[in-house]
């Protein structure tokens, strides 16, 4: 296979782990950066591969075949449509974009020049997702009714010291939702109204403190989250699975699929269900673990990348698609605002709803 040539924008903290990925795959290659920082620099000087001040001058300058974006969140729309110019293959870290306008911009701009956009939701690649997908579509708990999750923990004081990080835009649902909405729709299908109660009565910033989040699928399944940054727990999806080594693993499931039938605890598998036919709560309950491989997802993320490219593959996650994670987890951060109930317009054509 000849080698697929990538240029990474954006080479901060993300952009590392994305070139660590890079590294690991034979037939990928990093061709170029596009970072003004003199860190940036250092890195390129290093690997003896050029280094651009930014998107267009990179695009104009070397033979490259796909992107990534890792660029600070403001600056997502401005980059991709700059690759987009240039008829390139997108891989934009989460959120696609800062706002609902911008994303639908990269949408169209994408059609119309025949390019496909992945998000960075990375979480989509686990094989646990996939399964836990499988499981719920292929109706082993029976009919979808409801789902439980968490993503509570404490942050560190530090992360608190800079002015900014108190404000609404670093809070927990502004943060850290997105990647939990989106696993969500990738296994139970699109969100269709969304609700929240919020509470700031521990460290009194503007961001929250604790947020209970109330969901409705298309699918009509009702779904309930908690989210706070001020709580020790061991329930949140990164501790749940170990990925990442700043968050020691509990191995402590933090998400629960309810159906008619059973419930599967996530992200690690255990399927809950009586022997009998049409068992109830007279019936002894029993676990069934199912095992599915570790993986490194941001090389699966990678190499998905480079099949989408070469047209081998769609996109596990469109501008589309990646549009609808923003625009649910945009929509929770007004209903907590304003207290009030957000219908959202993704569930219409369905594009991950449950069949
Ligand atoms: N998928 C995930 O789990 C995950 C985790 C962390 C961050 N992110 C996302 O990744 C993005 C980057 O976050 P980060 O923590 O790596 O930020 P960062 O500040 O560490 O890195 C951003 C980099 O972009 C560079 N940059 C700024 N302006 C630029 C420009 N005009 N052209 C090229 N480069 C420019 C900066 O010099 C810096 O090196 C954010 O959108 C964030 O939401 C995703």
């Amino acid at each position: 296979m000849d080698t697929f040539r990538i240029g990474l924008i954006g080479a901060g903290s993300i952009g590392a782990r994305h070139i660590k990925a890079i590294d690991e795959v034979a037939h990928i290659e990093l061709v170029a950066i596009a970072d003004p920082s003199p860190a940036a620099s250092s890195l390129a000087a290093a690997r003896g591969i050029p280094v651009f001040v930014d998107a267009d001058s990179m695009l104009s300058g070397a033979d490259i075949e796909a992107v990534i974006i890792a660029t600070p969140t403001e600056r997502h729309h401005a980059d991709v449509m700059t690759a987009l110019k240039h008829r390139k293959t997108v891989l934009v870290e989460k959120p696609i974009t800062a706002t609902m306008a911008e994303a639908d911009e990269v949408t169209r701009y994408a059609a119309a020049q025949g390019c496909k956009v992945l998000v960075g939701h990375q979480r989509r690649y686990y094989p646990c997702a996939r399964t836990a997908r499988e499981i719920i579509r292929s109706g082993r708990i029976g009919s979808l009714m409801a789902v439980s999750g968490q993503w509570t923990t404490r942050k560190d004081d530090e992360y608190y010291a800079p002015e900014w990080r108190r404000d609404i835009k670093a809070g927990p649902i502004l943060t850290n939702l997105i990647h939990e909405i989106d696993i969500l729709r990738y296994i139970c299908g699109d969100i269709t109204s969304v609700s929240a109660e919020i509470t700031h009565h521990d460290q009194q910033f503007a961001k929250e403190d604790a947020v209970a989040i109330s969901l409705k699928f298309a699918n009509q399944a009702v779904g309930s989250f908690l989210l706070s940054d001020r709580t020790p727990t061991p329930w949140t999806w990164e501790m749940a699975l170990g990925e990442n080594v700043k968050f020691p693993k509990t191995g402590m499931n933090a998400i629960r699929f309810l159906g008619t039938r059973g419930a599967l605890e996530f992200p690690n598998l255990v399927l809950w269900r009586h022997s009998e036919e049409n068992g109830n709560w007279h019936h002894k309950i029993r676990p069934e673990v199912i095992e599915t491989p570790f993986i490194d997802a941001y090389i699966a993320q990678c190499e998905h990348l480079c099949a989408v490219a070469r047209g081998l593959e769609e996109p596990i996650i469109d501008a589309l698609n990646g549009s609808r994670s923003l625009d649910a987890t945009l929509a929770a951060a007004r209903a907590a605002g304003d207290g009030t109930r957000i219908t959202l317009s993704q569930g219409g054509d369905q594009q991950d709803g449950l069949s």
